[in-house]
């Protein structure tokens, strides 16, 4: 999984977990070891391997990948046990490389329920002596996870502490990738790329009637959606735009997915973006045949004639090469410097005192243990009616559609769905997958009521719903707020490049 983290988001967050987490399964202590005899922990490290150590003694029973089940305890219980069993191993399994989770995801849940107290259920630490959390199990997790620390290490600024906007642009323009090994040239491959990708998300020659590019759904300078329930594609019969299935999530930030897709049937952006080219109702074509016809209309073009040898040598313009360059552009789609990010920088002042007290329901509530990681999702599958039925989508949903099952075509797959990340999401209505839900102060009702145990009041979703306004960043250092469509044009700055060297090739 931590291949999927490219280096913007290995913040301390990643570290703490990857590091304390890895061993979830390996580190079993004796049930019996007491943790009364614990220190507090004084390094995040240590936080996450007390954690994973109470989690090994006191909740591996109803959520270790092989629960511990009795049929007479059970029987004695009147099936209280596997009632437990059951509702532990849907909300929560221990299993580090499930490939629905990421490990910052599984570390936030476990601290979240030790800080609250929530787990293990009381009447099964009343059967088994010792189980009950202790002061010292809740001081493991309380110390490490309130106020900005704790924001800081569950979410990690994107911009990483001490870096300029330049030294930071240069950073994500120059992520790893597999096709152009570093050489003296690298840094103009890059930047070429980069330009490549952004000219091909913004060409309509890569749909079937020259009309839909990437960015008529990605809107750039609408929070990268089209703002619509339903996205438009190429005409139908009937001559008016065919509409999709489901929302179009956000492209900003979207290379901190743990996979694309509501169902996340693409591993990465590089898979993802040979999709909707190919998909009849979006970009019109249906054969990977197409990519041909595709490739010799591009061609027709100066500038790609010179750019693709550029970046790919003799590759050619192919479905690989198209879909390479599209995907490194977005790597560059991140959006640092929100009134979020500043306030973890160190700047008191720069989110309101309401969105302060929205920070910490965000936390306390648990919303942080499935909108986790530097993009405050996108790292894991859940479902959506963890704590009540699925009156998010009374209107719209289509049961088994979109989701995780969708995909993996598992029956416990049903009504998972990949978490959407919360950055700029005050941009990106409508929300949720049916993209049914207009406004956000709703959306955030809807997510109290069917995924956390408190039952929201006009105050708390007011202040919860102003700390997400404090997620809008900002792209090439201006707010997405205020992006003009001049903002966002592909155009060749690869001599503005900071610290570069190398000789610009010529795009005419
Ligand atoms: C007796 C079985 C049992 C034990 C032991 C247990 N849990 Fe749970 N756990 C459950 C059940 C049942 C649910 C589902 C609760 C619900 O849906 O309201 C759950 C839910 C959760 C969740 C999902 C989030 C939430 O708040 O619903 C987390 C995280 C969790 N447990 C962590 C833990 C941790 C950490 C421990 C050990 C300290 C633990 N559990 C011990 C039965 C158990
Ligand atoms: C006709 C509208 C439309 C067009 C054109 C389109 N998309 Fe999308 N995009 C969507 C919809 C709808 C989804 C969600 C589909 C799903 O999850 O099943 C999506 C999903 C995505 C995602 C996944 C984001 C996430 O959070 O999982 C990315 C990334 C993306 N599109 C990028 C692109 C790129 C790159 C192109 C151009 C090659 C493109 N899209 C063209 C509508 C469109
Ligand atoms: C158990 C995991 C879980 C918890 C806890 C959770 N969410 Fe969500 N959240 C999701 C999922 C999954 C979706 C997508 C639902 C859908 O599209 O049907 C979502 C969607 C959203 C959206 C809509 C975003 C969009 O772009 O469509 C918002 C806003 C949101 N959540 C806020 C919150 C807030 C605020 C809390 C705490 C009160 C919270 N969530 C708690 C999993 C969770």
């Amino acid at each position: 999984m931590s291949k999927k983290i490219t280096p913007y988001l290995q913040g301390i967050s990643a570290a703490v977990v990857l590091i304390g987490l890895s061993g979830v399964a390996a580190a079993i202590l004796s049930p019996s070891e007491s943790h009364e005899s614990l220190p507090v922990p004084q390094t995040p490290e240590q936080a996450a391997n007390m954690a994973n150590a109470v989690m090994q003694s006191k909740c591996a029973d109803c959520h270790g990948e092989k629960p511990w089940f009795n049929g007479w305890i059970n029987l004695f219980s009147l099936g209280q046990m596997k009632r437990d069993i059951e509702g532990a191993q849907r909300a929560f399994v221990m299993k580090p490389d499930s490939g629905i989770r990421s490990a910052n995801v599984d570390f936030l849940k476990i601290a979240q329920v030790l800080r609250t107290r929530s787990m293990p259920p009381a009447l099964y630490t009343m059967v088994h002596p010792g189980t009950a959390l202790t002061l010292n199990d809740v001081a493991i997790m309380s110390h490490y996870y309130s106020g900005r620390e704790a924001m800081k290490r569950a979410f990690a600024p994107i911009r990483p502490a001490g870096m300029t906007q330049d030294e930071f642009t240069a950073y994500v323009w120059n992520m790893p990738d597999s096709t152009t090994p570093p050489d003296q040239h690298a840094l103009a491959k890059a930047w070429g790329k980069v330009y490549l990708g952004h000219r091909l998300y913004y060409d309509t020659r890569l749909s079937t009637t020259n009309e839909v590019s990437c960015a008529s759904c990605h809107d750039l300078t609408r929070g990268g959606t089209d703002n619509l329930p339903k996205s438009e594609g190429v005409p139908g019969p009937d001559g008016k735009p065919q509409l999709g299935g489901v929302n179009a999530p956000t492209v900003y930030n979207a290379e901190g997915n743990i996979r694309q897709f509501w169902d996340g049937r693409a591993a990465n952006l590089q898979e993802q973006a040979g999709g909707p080219p190919l998909n009849p109702v979006e970009m019109g074509y249906s054969h990977p045949e197409d990519w041909k016809e595709i490739a010799s209309k591009l061609a027709k073009d100066k500038e790609y004639r010179i750019l693709f040898p550029l970046v790919y040598g003799d590759k050619g313009i192919t479905a690989e090469t198209i879909t390479d360059a599209i995907a490194a552009f977005e790597r560059t789609l991140v959006t640092p410097d929100s009134a979020f990010d500043r306030y973890l920088g160190g700047d008191d002042k720069a989110m309101t005192e309401q969105q302060k007290a929205g920070m910490e329901a965000f936390l306390t509530y648990g919303c942080a243990t499935c909108h986790a990681g530097p993009t405050l999702g996108g790292q894991s599958f859940e479902y959506i009616n963890t704590h009540s039925p699925l009156r998010a989508h009374a209107k719209g949903y289509q049961e088994g559609a979109f989701g995780l099952n969708d995909f993996t075509k598992k029956e416990e797959h049903k009504d998972m769905f990949r978490v959407p990340n919360l950055r700029n999401v005050a941009l990106t209505a409508p929300y949720f997958h049916t993209g049914t839900v207009n406004n956000l102060e709703e959306a955030v009702r809807i997510m109290f009521e069917t995924q956390t145990r408190k039952a929201p009041t006009d105050e708390l979703v007011a202040d919860v719903t102003s700390f997400l306004q404090a997620q809008t960043g900002c792209y090439k250092g201006i707010p997405l707020d205020k992006l003009t469509q001049k903002d966002v044009a592909p155009e060749f700055v690869l001599d503005q490049m900071p610290g570069n060297t190398v000789e610009p090739a010529k795009a005419e």
